[in-house]
């Protein structure tokens, strides 16, 4: 069976668990080495990963990029506009030939149902690299962080404040996962899917969604927020002034308590979703979160691989 990584429960708990003790080890063993060079046992040797992109990256595309390196593999860049996916080859024949060329594919798409086509046609493994609905592997880089900060994740109270978006989407499956509980702080209107919220129930998680946004900060163990509006939403800048209350200043992350951890996937709109004084204060650990992407992501080409 080929696996595929179009969201976290494709891994499922244990999975996910075992990605992250991996990723832990392995940063841990090349500390302080040039970020090019081999893991010591180069587990993807050989290996090439097609990265297809249908929407702007810096940090998906750099880290997939140093992940193979790091793992001894290497990575070939499409995107849609230079490539015959955007003049209209359909996603079965792309897949088609990928299989035969490359190891496997990671996909940044404007629609999730591309990603799962994608994944049907496939005879290699096919990663989500972001799509409309979930960004799986930017959390696996946002647990890591907050393992590393010494936060189990068994009982865990994050807050999510602002647009109820992908991101939050892959926040609240891990949350059902690795059971901990999330509060989503969003303006009417712009609550998260709820599939994922009642998976996330279905498995355990408490998820609370509420309007308030100092009701859904306090007393939390991290503070998570993205941009108010995605790629592929740039009409929706009316959206902004609902939004306003839920911006992470300096008085929601005291609610939070001085233990509290901020993260944020980047890009930020300083000013919009978060303010200076939070991405640049003593709570945020978004460069460790955005470095961790590499880390995160080589455990999980490790484990589409079979390797875990
Ligand atoms: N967080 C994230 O996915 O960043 P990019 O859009 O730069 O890849
Ligand atoms: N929610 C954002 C995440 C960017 C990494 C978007 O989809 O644009």
């Amino acid at each position: 069976m080929t696996r595929h990584f179009l969201n976290l429960v494709d891994a499922g708990g244990d999975g996910l668990a075992a990605m992250l003790n991996d990723a832990l080890d392995r940063k841990t063993a090349r500390a302080s080495w040039p970020k090019g060079r081999v893991d010591a046992d180069a587990p993807l040797a050989g290996h090439v990963l097609a990265m297809v992109f249908e929407k702007n990256s810096t940090r998906t595309r750099v880290s997939f990029d140093m992940a193979m390196r790091q793992l001894g593999g290497s990575a070939i860049t499409l995107e849609a506009g230079t490539s015959q996916l955007g003049r209209g080859e359909t996603i079965a024949d792309t897949a088609r030939v990928l299989s035969r060329m490359v190891d496997a594919i990671m996909l940044r798409t404007d629609d999730h149902a591309k990603i799962e086509e994608l994944a049907h046609y496939a005879t290699v493994p096919v990663i989500n690299g972001l799509t409309d609905e979930s960004h799986p592997c930017q959390i696996m880089a946002d647990l890591l962080t907050l393992l590393e900060r010494g936060k189990a994740l068994p009982g865990l109270e994050v807050a999510w404040l602002g647009d109820g978006n992908n991101v939050l989407n892959s926040i609240l499956e891990a949350a059902g996962l690795l059971h901990f509980n999330v509060r989503v702080g969003t303006p009417q209107g712009y609550e998260p899917d709820p599939r994922y919220v009642e998976q996330a129930r279905a498995r355990g998680a408490t998820i609370t969604l509420t309007g308030d946004a100092a009701a859904a900060a306090r007393g939390a163990d991290v503070v998570v927020t993205d941009t108010w509006v995605s790629m592929g939403q740039e009409h929706a800048h009316n959206k902004l002034a609902a939004m306003a209350p839920f911006q992470v200043d300096e008085r929601l992350m005291g609610l939070a308590g001085p233990q509290a951890t901020f993260l944020h996937c980047l890009p930020a709109h300083r000013g919009e979703e978060v303010t200076d004084a939070v991405i640049d204060g003593p709570h945020s650990a978004v460069w460790d979160e955005a470095e961790n992407r590499i880390h995160a992501q080589k455990s999980v080409l490790r484990w589409v691989f079979g390797q875990l």
